[in-house]
């Protein structure tokens, strides 16, 4: 093995993941952040952000492991740099490339021999473009490959150290042989090929997950009108192995840190380059108004929304994570609270009190906290603590025991028993299952 470190500049859920599951195959890794804070709780044995197992593996690979917030101590070790800063959306829908193009700056800046390998996700033709900026930069012996992550958070160890695929465009044979030879270990199929190529892998990848949720979202709007039962339909086209189980869970929307940035962005990228994606807009347009129908449901259900007290169980935009990025609790709270709705919320991954992405959002310690005394619950996100909770118990604490079940994950049969009105998305009319004998 390489007797230089691995270098990993960015150590959020992508870069520090990365970084530990490269110490576990082995290597050597240094990672570097800009953000000091995050950076010495690092160094402190600390984890910054919320992964399930990952403080394990930090702690069992430590001696592999060692961070710095300077470029400098960087790139005086290491040669391999992978790139996992983070590509926001900028107000145009463009990704907004300037975190990368900073960390591209600074090892332009001090010349050596390097293989920049990125991971974080960016548009079509990067790739390209940074090899234009370091020849102009002067910065000759710094060759590039995309390596695209397909992580998700909350899964994210077992998805990086057991991928459905390993993705890796390069322009020149050997960058690409190099960064084959760090996953070393990983048994999957891996993909060889252009830069291009391989940055449009991980936006179609994305697009086409999205194209799926806003699709089955779109069926369960249809089932509500006629009747039908969304989850029995997903069953019914899940067994098709064209079709599968996945990413057929009908709900209020997709959101966190990938999706939408990143339909938004494969959107874009066709308009610049003069194609009109019809197909995305519509699952964009389809999944903010998702986000939406729950108000609806709500208003309906209660006859009108001003003065009444909705409490709202999950906030983050998925379970197992701590991410609320473009969570769809955010476009909720700030609906119902807009429509003169008291909002309380619980979310085992936040404290309780105030928080700045929901002003006016009383948070809870507990999930009874928020439910007493409400006219309504609101399940935003599964997490495995609601499967357990006791929905008699909660039921009895509500003002009116009604819940809208934005997952579709407590079982109507197990709402009935606990004495809640329930609605779920897109569930019609639920028949039961016929008697045995
Ligand atoms: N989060 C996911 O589930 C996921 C999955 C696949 C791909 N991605 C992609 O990976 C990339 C990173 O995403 P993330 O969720 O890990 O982001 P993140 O915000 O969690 O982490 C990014 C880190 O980069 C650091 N950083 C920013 N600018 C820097 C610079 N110039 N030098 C050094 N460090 C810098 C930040 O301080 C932060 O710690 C994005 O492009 C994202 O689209 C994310």
């Amino acid at each position: 093995m390489d007797a230089a470190p691995i270098g990993v500049v960015g150590t959020g859920y992508v870069g520090l993941v990365s970084a530990v599951c490269f110490a576990h195959l082995g290597h050597d890794v240094l990672c570097m952040d800009v953000d000091e804070a995050k950076i010495a709780r690092l160094e402190r044995g600390e984890v910054p952000i919320f992964e399930p197992g990952l403080e394990k593996l930090v702690s069992d690979n430590a001696a592999r492991l060692s961070f710095t917030t300077s470029y400098d101590v960087l790139l005086d070790s290491c040669h391999i740099l992978f790139i996992a800063v983070d590509t926001p959306p900028s107000p145009s829908g463009d990704a907004d490339l300037s975190r990368v193009q900073y960390a591209v700056r600074e090892i332009a800046a001090r010349h050596g021999e390097r293989l920049l390998v990125m991971k974080s996700t960016v548009p079509v033709g990067t790739g390209e473009k940074v090899m234009a900026d370091l020849e102009a930069l002067g910065a000759a012996g710094i060759t590039y490959a995309s390596n695209p992550e397909f992580l998700r958070e909350g899964a994210a160890i077992q998805d990086f150290l057991e991928p459905d695929r390993i993705v890796i465009g390069s322009f020149r044979e050997e960058d690409g042989a190099v960064v084959e030879s760090l996953y070393r270990g990983i048994d999957t199929n891996v993909v060889r090929t252009s830069v291009p190529t391989a940055e449009m892998v991980k936006y179609a990848s994305n697009a086409f997950l999205a194209t799926k949720i806003s699709f089955i979202n779109e069926i369960a709007n249809v089932c509500e009108q006629v009747g039908a039962d969304v989850k029995t339909v997903a069953h019914g086209m899940g067994l098709d192995h064209r079709i599968g189980p996945h990413f057929l869970q009908a709900g209020i929307g997709y959101g966190g840190s990938c999706f939408p940035k990143d339909v938004q962005a494969l959107k874009q990228l066709a308009g610049n380059s003069g194609y009109h994606f019809q197909l995305l807009n519509a699952v964009i347009e389809v999944n903010a108004l998702q986000k939406r129908r729950v108000v609806g449901k709500l208003k309906e259900r209660l006859g009108g929304l001003r003065g009444a007290t909705v409490a709202l169980l999950g906030l983050t935009f998925k379970p197992n994570t701590d991410d609320l990025r473009e969570a769809a609790s955010i476009v909720l709270a700030g609906r119902l609270i807009h429509e003169g709705v008291s909002v309380k919320a619980y979310d085992p991954m936040l404290d309780a009190g105030d928080h700045p992405l929901f002003p006016g959002v009383e948070i809870c310690a507990e999930p009874v906290e928020a439910l007493e005394g409400a006219d309504a619950a609101v399940l935003v996100t599964e997490w495995p603590e609601f499967a357990r909770l006791d929905w008699a118990a909660a039921a009895g604490a509500m003002a009116r025991p009604l819940l809208i079940d934005g997952r579709n994950f407590v079982e109507p049969a197990v709402a009935a028993e606990a004495g809640l009105e329930y609605e779920g998305i897109g569930l019609g009319d639920v028949v039961p299952a016929p008697v045995a004998g």
